[in-house]
C-alpha cells in the first residue's frame, strides 16, 4: 500500500496547487475523455471544476440521481453548476437504488449495495458508453484513513482495498484531493470559485440518506427522513458545527395524536463539533433550539411521535447512523 504524503491546510498553496493538479489530469487524460459523478459535496464540486480546468468540454460531467440525496438537490446543484459553465447531466437511477436496496438491514450491506450500484450498474455503464477511460473523483485522504483502520468502508476507495478498479469496473481512477482534508478541500473549492454555498457547506455521505435510516432503507422512509434533514439543515444552518443530520429510526415507539394512540417514528438529530471528522462532540445547542427543532419536525412530518437529540461523543460513535 502507498503511503500517501498529507498536505495540511497551513501548508497548502491553493493556486499552486491548482496549476499541478490541472497539469496532472491533462498529461494523464492526453486527448482522451474523463469521466466523473458530481454529488454537490465539497469534494466532488472541487474535482468537477479542477476536471473543467483541467480538459474542458473532454470531461464529462453526471449527477446521478439516486433517490437517497436531500430534497430539490439533483436541479439546485445542475443549476449552479451551470451559472459557473460547467455542463452536468442528471441519470435518473431511482429505481435501480431503491431495488438495490430492497429487503436489506445491514450497515455494511446497504453500504455495499449502494457503492455496487453506483459503479458497477449505473456509473460503470455510463463510462463504458462514453469510452472514457479515466474517472476523477473526490476521495479525500479522511475516506483512506477510515477505510484502512477498518472503521467504516467508505464508497470511494478501491485502490488503498487492493481492489483493481480497472479489473473490476474497466477504468482508470484519478484521486487529485487524496493529500487534502476536509480543511484544505474547503479553501481549494474557494479558491476554484466555488461559491459559499459549497465551499463552506457541511459534508454529507456517499450511501446518502441511505446512511441516515436504520434498518431497511424504503421510499416511504427517505421520504420522512428528507423531510428531517431540510427542517434540521434550515434550523441549524447558523449554529456554527461541523455538521447535522437526522436520523431515522427503526423501532417504532407508541404515541398520542389527536387524542388516540399512534404508532409512530423516531427521528434523531444530530449536530457535531469536530475539525476533520476523526473525533467529534456533539454540539451544545440551546434548549430552545432544540424544543423548536422537535416541534417543527413533529408538526411537518406525519407519523413521527419522538424526537431525540444525540449526546455521545464519536468515538465511540461514528457521525452517521449507518
Ligand atoms: P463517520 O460516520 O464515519 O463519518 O463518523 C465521518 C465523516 O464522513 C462522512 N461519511 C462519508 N463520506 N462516503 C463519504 O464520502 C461515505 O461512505 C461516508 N460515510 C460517512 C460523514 O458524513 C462524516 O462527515
Amino acid at each position: 500500500m502507498v503511503k500517501i504524503k498529507e498536505i495540511k491546510r497551513t501548508e497548502l498553496n491553493t493556486e499552486e496547487f491548482i496549476r499541478e493538479k490541472a497539469n496532472e489530469i491533462s498529461s494523464l487524460v492526453g486527448d482522451g475523455l474523463a469521466i466523473n459523478a458530481l454529488s454537490g459535496g465539497v469534494d466532488s464540486s472541487a474535482v468537477t471544476m479542477l476536471g473543467h480546468k483541467a480538459l474542458g468540454e473532454r470531461l464529462k460531467t453526471y449527477f446521478v440521481d439516486n433517490g437517497i440525496m436531500r430534497k430539490g438537490e439533483p436541479e439546485w446543484i445542475v443549476s449552479l453548476f451551470k451559472g459557473l459553465g460547467v455542463k452536468v447531466e442528471i441519470i435518473d437511477a431511482q429505481d435501480k437504488f431503491f431495488n438495490a436496496l430492497k429487503g436489506l438491514t445491514d450497515p455494511e450491506e446497504k453500504r455495499e449495495a449502494v457503492t455496487q450500484t453506483f459503479y458497477k450498474d449505473v456509473f460503470g455503464k455510463l463510462v463504458r458508453e462514453s469510452k472514457a477511460k479515466y474517472l476523477l473523483q473526490g476521495t479525500i485522504l479522511t475516506d483512506v484513513d477510515e477505510t484502512v483502520a477498518g472503521i467504516k468502508r467508505q464508497h470511494n476507495v478501491f485502490e488503498q482495498l487492493g481492489i483493481d478498479p480497472e479489473k473490476e469496473f474497466g477504468y482508470k481512477i484519478i484521486e487529485p484531493l487524496v493529500q487534502l482534508r476536509k480543511d484544505g478541500v474547503r479553501a481549494l473549492a474557494a479558491a476554484l470559485g466555488l461559491p459559499e454555498s459549497i465551499h463552506n457547506r457541511i459534508p454529507f455521505p456517499g450511501p446518502a440518506l441511505a446512511a441516515r435510516v436504520i434498518g431497511e432503507v424504503t421510499r416511504e422512509k427517505i421520504s420522512i427522513v428528507k423531510k428531517a434533514t431540510s427542517i434540521v439543515e434550515k434550523k441549524l444552518a447558523d449554529s456554527n458545527a461541523f455538521q447535522y443530520m437526522a436520523i431515522l429510526h427503526n423501532d417504532r415507539v407508541p404515541g398520542i395524536r389527536d387524542g388516540k394512540r399512534d404508532f409512530g417514528f423516531q427521528v434523531e438529530v444530530r449536530c457535531w463539533d469536530s475539525v476533520d471528522a476523526r473525533v467529534a462532540t456533539p454540539t451544545k445547542l440551546s434548549h430552545e433550539t432544540l424544543t423548536s427543532l422537535a416541534g417543527d419536525i413533529i408538526k411537518q412530518i406525519p407519523g413521527v411521535v419522538s424526537v431525540t437529540y444525540n449526546i455521545a461523543t464519536k468515538p465511540p460513535s461514528t457521525m452517521e447512523a449507518v
